[in-house]
């Protein structure tokens, strides 16, 4: 748990202190976190979901085990017209329901909350400015701010341009940074856009994009795992991979976010940003050293190595579907066009597996599967890594060399956050006879103390100013250059070219059927929990 701060000389920039969150069983290594220098925090869209369910709990949770400084307080922006108090109520009962309330904690918390109504006709960001002015002087936080923008995106530009006019972006005293949730654009020309407006009014080393998934502990993980045994890289590549399958599979439908999702569909969902970063992270080169910008170096190199869709003939590397109603878990589920605010004639997908290459030395003509859904049979997300088989199968006419099955590793990063290793042995009694066994790592096996979860991640590391889980400029470039055209294709189509047909699946079921049938036709099969 919690204990007193330690100054960290090499840290002397960031003014952070180390502080212990845990250890490895009783009496075995502690295990330190950073927490960040003084700051102030200035949420748009404060008043809306994302703030509700996981911005403000995140806040709450990491100032609750001592990972955030006594000088620290919260400016929530939105239109809605509120008052302190009454933001502070709402809040509290957003935490009620979304982290563990205590009493002692809140009460340490709601003092630093603070609310600002956006009135669009008066000076809202002079109003921001001064209320900012008046709560650094009370809280001391040494003019360190973080702009957050948990708006729909269609507000980005004005803010981002009424900040830097306001002068919120320059550093005087401290520093000031602003952090971007997706979607980050919808397509090519659109991230560009978005790119130029925030680009001048901030620099790039104070942007910081969030992708929430590479906070995940399981997905960091990947990097540390490859990284830091000697046993899985010299194997890791072409001549012993056979394919990797990576899924993301959500057992909930659109909730009540039809307007944004109806404009999106799960490939700018899901794909344009957590499928490809975790990607990027199964298939990159280790950087020299672990640092910011060399891992995200590394990351847009295999952004920059995705082989183009084949857009003759898109249905080959590409199945989508929609959901129609279903029972899912105990419950009926109405189907997608059935949701309140979707069009009944929708033709935006909720689920897509796609097959792609990455052009470098080490991947050639290994197929990455990736595949995502909602609404599906269930709620898992894993990187499942298939070896090819063995050369010679010397158990010839003894055994059945279909029925052995290649050594497969999971990297299951949630619900069960595990790695496993599939891999055969001999039957204890008889002559020739195998079977195949899992060996199960428990990712939290043996750790007792405060664990993090991916909004508390990235949210703290955006105060210490570590930019290594966020994305950079070129990584958005390059992930919306390699979807764009197939986007386009989809929904624009093209001369002479034929649109993958959207298929339907029941709600609670594993997805389309074509779907089995696109990755059977190669030989394989999907890999389930
Ligand atoms: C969000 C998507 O980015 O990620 C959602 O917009 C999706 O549609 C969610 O449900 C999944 O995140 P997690 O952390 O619940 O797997």
């Amino acid at each position: 748990m919690a204990t007193e701060g330690i100054e960290l000389e090499e840290e002397e920039r960031h003014r952070a202190t180390l502080v212990r969150v845990g250890e490895l069983a009783p009496g075995g290594e502690p295990c330190v976190e950073l927490c960040p220098p003084p700051c102030a925090i200035v949420l748009f869209g404060a008043s809306g979901d994302l703030a509700a369910r996981k911005l403000m709990p995140s806040f709450y949770n990491l100032r609750k085990s001592g990972l955030l400084p006594e000088n620290f307080f919260v400016i929530g922006a939105s239109r809605q017209k509120l008052d302190d108090e009454s933001y502070r109520n709402a809040m509290e009962a957003a935490i009620r329901s979304n982290a563990q309330y205590d009493e002692k904690a809140w009460s340490d918390f709601r003092k630093r909350l603070f609310y600002r109504t956006l009135v669009p006709d008066a000076r809202p960001y002079e109003d921001i400015k001064e209320a900012l002015a008046d709560r650094e002087k009370e809280f001391k936080t040494g003019g360190n701010r973080i702009f957050y923008l948990a708006t729909p995106p269609a507000a980005y530009p004005g803010i981002i341009e009424a900040l830097g006019a306001a002068g919120l972006s320059e550093e005087k005293q401290g520093w000031s940074r602003i952090v971007i949730e997706k979607p980050y654009g919808r397509d090519s020309a659109s991230a560009h856009q978005l790119n130029e407006v925030v680009l001048r009014n901030f620099r790039e080393d104070q942007v910081y994009r969030i992708d929430h998934y590479l906070g995940k502990d399981t997905v960091q993980n990947i990097v540390m795992f490859r990284f830091a045994n000697a046993i899985f890289e010299p194997i890791w590549n072409r001549r012993y991979i056979d394919h990797v399958q990576i899924t993301v599979a959500e057992t909930m439908g659109i909730e009540k976010r039809a307007a944004y999702y109806e404009q999106a569909g799960v490939l700018r969902d899901m794909f344009q940003n957590h499928m490809l970063q975790v990607l990027a992270l199964v298939a990159m080169e280790p950087p020299s050293v672990y640092e910011a910008n060399l891992v995200r170096d590394e990351r847009v190199k295999i952004l920059r190595a995705l082989r183009p869709l084949p857009l003759e003939s898109l249905s080959e590397s590409l199945v989508i579907g929609q959901y129609v109603e279903g029972e899912a878990g105990s419950e009926w589920a109405p189907g997608y066009r059935e949701e309140v605010g979707v069009s009944k004639d929708s033709t935006v997908p909720t689920y897509a597996a796609m097959k792609l290459f990455i052009d470098n030395w080490r991947w050639q003509d290994v197929p990455f599967y990736l595949r995502s859904g909602k609404r599906m049979a269930a709620k898992f997300s894993q990187v499942y890594i298939q070896f090819k088989r063995v050369p010679h199968l010397m158990f010839k006419g003894t055994l059945d060399a279909a029925g052995i099955m290649p050594n497969a590793l999971v990297l299951k990063i949630q619900p069960d956050e595990k790695v496993q290793m599939l891999f055969h042995v001999k039957n204890p009694g008889s002559r020739v006879s195998l079977r195949e066994v899992v060996m199960d790592f428990s990712y939290t096996e043996g750790y007792r103390g405060v664990k993090l979860d991916a909004y508390d991640r990235v949210l703290l590391d955006c105060m210490i100013g570590d930019k290594t889980l966020f994305i950079r400029r070129d990584g958005v470039r390059y992930s919306w250059e390699f979807l764009t055209p197939a986007l386009d294709l989809l929904e624009k189509g093209g001369p002479g070219r034929k649109r993958p047909e959207l298929f339907i699946y029941r709600a609670g079921s594993p997805g389309p059927t074509e779907a089995d049938k696109f990755i059977q036709k190669d030989g394989r099969r999907w890999q389930n929990d």
